[in-house]
């Protein structure tokens, strides 16, 4: 009896060491918050997916061939620190984003595309469901992902690169799945808008909070993703745990900050921040040395040096919808020396503009994707181009 007690015991105690560590998830996820947005909706355009509510074995199978470069996605990797990642740290971050009960949320609908709902119905049962289930929220277990609730220009881009093989699907290198398929245009439309009809399904999902308890997520969902959403915004991590990538400030949001990676130079990444910039068609409107014009007039200063960028048909969407936001333009990025004269790249956090539901979703989506442009800028900066 008592060796059965204690192993009880042992059981109990070794699954609370292996929990995720939720906490830790969602602090992890605030630098994936950078580009796939504050609760990880994504945007409309296909560079950035939805990745909350994606299944946990999905998450992890991603992020590890992330990490031992299977995948590649520099921009995603350096920012977000995968490759310094443990399986530890992944299964956070990953257990974290599965919890977030995306359904019933406005936040989280994907715009209904254009086409045949019915047609692309019949694509999907005879093709697809095999896997990706009915519902079209996929197999948590086997890593298949879930299609419905996912950014339509998302999946056309993907299927586009099964096709010509740049991503392989359902992992076989010699799946042809998508080589006979949608020869028409048509067709592909048919199917992505009945995918984008799928989010509308409301199944019964257990969601679960950073602080570990779980929710139900049936007809109550709306509020529930409410709770759930603003759980992780008040969630905090007092004690400064290391997680890998760039750090996200803790208290405010407000600022993401990366060191430059050992043998890089200030000229290195200033250099690279200039090229990515030009690439990224972000203009470079202004740039003041402070440190040098300290030093010019005899003051001694630790290194600083400001960038500031601007793409100007982003800045007309955003000041369009409130002139407000004029205060936050143009973006800038900081170079500055701390007191151990380690050189830091610095930006505001962009998403903190965003985080309410009062703006529209062209502004979230624009935000998002400036905030992408200037991280994509910073980390260039950091590892003196990429
Ligand atoms: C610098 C921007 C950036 C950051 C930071 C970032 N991602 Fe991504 N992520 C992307 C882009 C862009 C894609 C689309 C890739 C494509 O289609 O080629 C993507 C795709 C994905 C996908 C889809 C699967 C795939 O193979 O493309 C997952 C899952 C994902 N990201 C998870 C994460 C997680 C988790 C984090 C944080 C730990 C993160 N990302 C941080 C930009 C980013
Ligand atoms: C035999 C099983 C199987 C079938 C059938 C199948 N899939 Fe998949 N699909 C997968 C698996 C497994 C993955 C994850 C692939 C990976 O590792 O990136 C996937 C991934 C995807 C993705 C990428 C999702 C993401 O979040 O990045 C899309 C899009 C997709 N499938 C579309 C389809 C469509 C459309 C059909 C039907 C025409 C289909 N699949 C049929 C197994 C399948």
């Amino acid at each position: 009896m008592r060796l059965f007690i204690i192993a009880v015991l042992c059981l109990v105690f070794s699954v609370q060491a292996n929990a995720a560590n939720l906490k830790k998830g969602a602090k992890m996820n605030k630098t994936c918050a950078l580009c796939h947005g504050a609760w990880g909706q994504g945007t409309t355009g296909a560079k950035s997916p939805r990745i909350a509510g994606m299944t946990r074995g999905f998450l992890v199978r991603i992020l590890s061939e992330y990490r031992s470069k299977k995948r590649k996605n520099a921009g995603m990797v350096l920012t977000s620190g995968i490759h310094r990642m443990s399986d530890k740290n992944i299964d956070d971050v990953s257990t974290y984003l599965a919890g977030i009960d995306l359904r019933g949320d406005p936040r989280f609908d994907v715009d209904h595309a254009k086409g045949d709902k019915a047609k692309g119905r019949k694509i999907f049962m005879s093709e697809c469901k095999g896997c990706h289930k009915k519902t079209g929220y996929g197999k948590p277990k086997k890593g298949i992902p879930a299609l419905a609730g996912q950014q339509t220009a998302y999946i056309i881009r993907t299927i586009e690169r099964f096709k010509a093989r740049k991503r392989i699907h359902d992992d076989d290198p010699e799946d042809d799945l998508f080589d006979e398929m949608f020869p028409k245009k048509q067709d592909m439309m048919d199917l992505t808008a009945f995918l984008s009809t799928l989010d509308d399904i409301k199944e019964q999902r257990v969601a679960t909070l950073p602080d570990g308890s779980q929710i139900l997520g049936k007809r109550k969902a709306k509020t529930k993703v409410k709770a759930a959403v603003k759980a992780t915004k008040v969630a905090k991590a007092p004690t400064e745990e290391d997680v890998p990538g760039a750090s996200v400030n803790e208290i405010t949001q407000t600022v993401a900050k990366m060191q430059l990676e050992v043998g890089i130079t200030k000229e290195d990444a200033i250099t690279a921040m200039r090229s990515r910039a030009v690439e990224l068609n972000m203009k470079l409107v202004g740039e003041q040395h402070v440190s040098k014009a300290l030093k010019d007039r005899g003051e001694k200063a630790p290194y600083l040096a400001i960038f500031q960028f601007c793409n100007l048909s982003d800045a007309k969407t955003i000041i369009t919808n409130n002139p407000l936001y004029a205060a936050y333009m143009p973006c800038r990025v900081a170079m500055v020396e701390d007191p151990e004269g380690r050189i830091w790249l610095m930006m505001l956090n962009l998403d903190i503009l965003v985080d309410n539901t009062m703006v529209s979703k062209k502004v979230v989506e624009t935000v998002i994707n400036v905030n992408q442009k200037m991280l994509e800028i910073m980390v260039a900066g950091a590892n003196g181009a990429f």
